[in-house]
């Protein structure tokens, strides 16, 4: 046999060219980190989650540094603790870092590189009616899927879409990262009333956190986890987890741990019992539904009556989540402003959420094209699903945005459960634009948490009643 000698100058040519390419990518992100430091706001700054962006913020000042940080809110009382909160805070971990908080548009956008939204329409009381008065007739209200998921989507798309158009009048080019719930009702809000605006990105933290389940169970770390995911935003399934390093797929032996050990949140020590709960059920939705693994909000709508008759209408999420995690909130503010200091409360439990936000503005500030599970226009990423849907996707994102991972056509039974959704989010956003109560009721009886027209016309007349200034007038 004849062979050809090894010709090593080409080898070392083109490992020259590597090593050139190499380089410059090198130089690029270096540069990119010596890049001028970001403008941040964050709109929702009374949030309950703001303390862990603080914090995240700090520990990350290396890889993701502030220049300047502004919290906004319309609720001073919720808004003034956690701003004295930070003051305190970065007074003793980032004294250069340029703080304030305000109530004022203008002085919260302008010359913002970055601005995150954790809005919620209507505050946590509106939460608890979004929850209590369907579960009061026997549905599941629950905050972003059935009938209070789409009570609080005609919310947020008011003010969603006006809070939109403040950031573009003072913060043209800003990047949006949008998380406000109902986040699949939002997107597809956005996506009607901004269709050129290239800066915009729908994100949630559910996705991640299930990976990062996975990642607990099979004792490994979540970023080694490289997930295949299909979906709408809180309704979808992981069809493959891949081991990045030897591109196992461990969806199998994901299944059967699943099968013996149950299913916990990855930081469960530090989780009130309805999420426990809420995880426990991927155990039962696997068993009957064993192609893929689930995200937990498909519970809802699997098991609608079951959880409808598990649920306690007189104390429901939103009930515990004032009860306990803004009690906990607002009592750490009310402590640090008290001492002046933060001491060892900066070293209570990390935040996978606030660092997890941070990291996509990190993979669009430097281009770095890393994989998240975001919210985009389909546009074939699900091949059998209309391209104008907004579907939850493996995408990469960098500094243009994010590019969908393809998925092909998705199993019939899917199908069927994600265009029913696809159509009940689009109707509820017809409802809003056209202020409409017939799209609205079609929207309602579509939902398969209510599914019956009657039904469907006495929760969303009851939700009209106590929505009165909140909503579009429908007609
Ligand atoms: C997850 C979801 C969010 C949702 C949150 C509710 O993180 O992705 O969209 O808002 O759970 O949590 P809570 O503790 O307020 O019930
Ligand atoms: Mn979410």
């Amino acid at each position: 046999m004849e062979c050809n000698p090894i010709n090593f100058e080409n080898i070392y040519n083109s490992f020259k060219i590597h090593y050139h390419q190499i380089n410059l990518i090198n130089n690029a992100l270096k540069k990119g980190k010596a890049m001028k430091p970001f403008n941040v706001c964050i709109v929702g700054g009374g949030s309950t989650y703001t303390l862990g962006f603080l914090k995240s913020f700090v520990r990350l000042k290396e890889e993701f540094p502030l220049k300047k940080l502004v919290l906004f809110d319309i609720d001073k009382d919720r808004q003034e603790p956690i701003g004295k909160y930070g003051e305190i805070l970065f007074k003793e971990r980032f004294p250069e870092l340029d703080f304030s908080y305000t109530l004022d548009i203008k002085e919260a956008y302008e010359g913002m590189d970055f601005v995150f939204m954790q809005m919620r329409a209507g505050g946590l009381e509106m939460r608890a009616k979004d929850e209590h008065i369907p579960l009061s007739m026997g549905m599941i209200g629950q905050e972003t899927c059935g009938p209070g998921g789409m009570a609080y989507g005609l919310r947020s798309c008011v003010d969603m879409i006006k809070a939109v158009h403040d950031i573009r009048t003072y913060a043209p080019d800003a990047w949006i990262l949008n998380y406000s719930n109902p986040a699949a009702i939002v997107a597809e809000a956005l996506r009607r009333e901004f269709p050129d605006d290239k800066r915009i990105l729908n994100i949630c933290d559910q996705p991640e956190n299930v990976v990062r389940s996975c990642s607990r169970l099979l004792g490994c770390k979540w970023e080694d986890l490289d997930p295949v995911y299909f979906g709408l935003n809180h309704y979808g399934w992981f069809t493959h987890m891949y081991d990045i390093h030897t591109g196992e797929d461990l969806l199998p032996k994901i299944r059967e741990m699943i099968a013996e050990h149950g299913f916990l949140p990855q930081d469960a020590e530090q989780r009130d019992q309805s999420w426990l709960d809420t995880y426990g059920m991927v155990q039962t939705i696997m068993s009957d539904f064993p192609d893929y693994l689930p995200n937990t909000y498909d519970q809802y709508y699997l098991y609608p009556e079951y959880k409808a008759s598990h649920l306690n209408p007189d104390f429901t999420r939103a009930d515990e989540v004032m009860a306990g995690r803004e009690k906990r909130v607002f009592t750490e503010c009310a402590e640090v402003i008290k001492e002046e200091k933060l001491g060892d409360r900066f070293h209570a439990i990390s935040d996978a959420h606030a660092e997890m936000m941070i990291k996509v503005a990190e993979a669009i500030a430097y281009n770095r094209n890393d994989r998240h599970i975001l919210i985009v226009e389909n546009k074939g990423a699900i091949a059998n699903i209309q391209d104008d849907a907004m579907v939850e996707v493996v995408c990469e994102l960098g500094i243009n945005g994010p590019r969908p991972m393809r998925i092909g056509n998705i199993p019939q039974f899917y199908l069927g459960l994600l265009v029913n959704q696809v159509s009940c989010e689009k109707l509820i956003v017809d409802a809003y634009f056209e202020k409409s109560y017939q799209k609205a009721l079609e929207a309602f009886t579509l939902n398969r948490l209510v599914n019956d027209a009657k039904k469907a016309r006495k929760v969303l007349d009851a939700l009209i009643e106590v929505n009165k200034g909140m909503w579009p007038e429908l007609s």
